[in-house]
């Protein structure tokens, strides 16, 4: 089988290394890829993700029978609803579904029809209103826009003026355009976060390994958020009773309101929850992997990964079981000096050949570009260095030792990756 991928971050990395190793795939494609994703897959840098039409011809051209988003924008934007009409595959939801993660009022209605557990809100699309209702309820408070804003539409407020402050920000200057037009105004959980994704084929799901990331920049969790600088894999914060509780609390009242609602939810789903006092708490809904959540999960899973997400396509999820490693996973990301702000591009990286002879140890590329030969960074967020051992120590030191081999000029990590699991050990 041809498989296109569609993305050119970690997560995208991950996914073809996870093809790659299955027997059905014939032949790897992506768009735009990476520095990494072009030595075992065919890029094409010539078409963009969101150019719909040449995707298609593109498929058509080569012969490609699935396509597999790896980010929301595409899902978003409707990658299923134009492919499928011309009769290829896509392994995502189609615009409904991916409105879970694209519009976070929608996602709210949801769970309220679905029951699902979630911090009280109130929507709003007038500012006055809104600065009415937050000076009602008074701080801490969650200011969120509505749509898409590349992960920076939140505001975890200390006070009331910092929510006044995102209510003029994103509704009267409109940073984010249309996206903060209308904004979910929400209670702040306290708790422990972590992410619990699972592959749903419309009806039934598998759940895939869970992980936690660590979306802070610095350690400690602190300074600014971020794509996420890190996750491990499994996380034992997620004991056998809560992951019963989250299946049957949050993932399927979903899935079965979608289908319900007639528009069954085909693709990864990814619920971010608060686990408060033992029980979990929806922060988001997103329709694909994490990011670098995957590069800790899909190395974990023995199954045989084309098969699982055809199988998925095809309705049949239900008599299928998710095969899990028994090793711990880690994940460190290495990043541009300057990032989630500015960062420089184009410096070379050394070393990726000598971290990656550890065995366990796999590096897998963001930003990142070839040029003559050389790997050079192109982005913020550039490599994640994932490593497996048998437990999460060992698998942090691991990751660490094979971090230390890899150079590139201002290249900066977290060095707490994976200590967060420690109390729960
Ligand atoms: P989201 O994109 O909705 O997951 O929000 C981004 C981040 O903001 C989350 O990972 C949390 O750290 C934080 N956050 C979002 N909603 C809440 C909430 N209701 N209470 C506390 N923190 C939140
Ligand atoms: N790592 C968080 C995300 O992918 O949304």
């Amino acid at each position: 089988m041809k498989v296109l991928v569609i993305g050119g971050g970690g997560r995208e990395h991950a996914i073809c290394y996870s093809l790659k190793n299955s027997n059905l795939l014939t032949k790897l494609y992506c768009i735009p890829g990476n520095g990494g994703i072009c030595e075992i897959a065919e890029v094409n840098q010539e078409i963009k993700p969101l150019e719909f039409e040449k995707v298609v011809e593109f498929c058509k051209k080569e012969g490609i029978e699935l396509v597999i988003p790896g980010p929301e924008e595409p899902l978003v934007k409707g990658i299923k609803d134009a492919l499928e009409k011309e009769g290829i595959k896509v392994f995502g939801p189609d615009t409904k579904g991916a409105m879970l993660e694209g519009s976070k009022a929608f996602a709210k209605e949801v769970m309220a029809e679905a029951g699902v557990p979630t911090a009280k809100f109130e929507i709003f699309d007038d500012p006055d209103k809104a600065r009415a209702y937050i000076e009602k309820k008074g701080a801490p408070i969650v200011v969120k826009a509505d749509g898409l804003c590349a992960g920076k539409g939140v505001f975890v407020c200390d006070t009331k003026e910092e929510a006044f402050e995102a209510i003029h920000k994103l509704m009267e200057e409109k940073i984010f355009g249309a996206s903060g037009e209308r904004v979910v105004i929400e209670e702040r959980l306290d708790g422990e976060e972590a992410s619990y994704i699972v592959i749903s084929d419309g009806e039934n799901f598998v759940a895939l390994p869970n992980s936690q990331d660590h979306k802070r920049l610095l350690d400690g969790d602190k300074g600014p958020n971020t794509g996420g600088m890190g996750a491990y894999s499994p996380a034992p914060l997620i004991t056998e009773e809560l992951k019963q509780k989250i299946e049957n609390k949050v993932i399927s009242p979903i899935i079965k309101t979608l289908l319900k609602k007639g528009n069954p939810y085909v693709g990864f789903l990814y619920a971010g929850l608060m686990i408060t006092n033992g029980e979990p708490f929806v922060l988001e809904f997103n329709c694909r992997l994490g990011d670098p959540e995957a590069q800790a999960i899909l190395p974990r899973i023995e199954n045989d990964f084309l098969e699982l997400v055809k199988i998925a396509i095809d309705g049949k999820l239900k008599d299928v079981s998710l095969v899990e490693k028994s090793d711990a996973a880690v994940c460190v990301v290495m990043a541009s000096s300057g990032y989630p702000g500015k960062y420089e591009k184009g410096k070379k990286i050394t070393g990726i050949k000598e971290a990656e002879k550890i065995p366990g140890v796999i590096v897998f590329h963001a930003g990142t570009k070839k040029i003559d030969g050389d790997v050079v960074t192109n982005g913020g967020r550039v490599l994640g260095v994932t490593a497996l051992d048998e437990d999460i120590p060992s698998a942090i030191k691991k990751a660490y030792e094979a971090v230390s081999k890899i150079h590139f000029e201002g290249a900066y990590y977290r060095k707490d990756i994976g200590h967060k699991a420690f109390k729960h050990l």
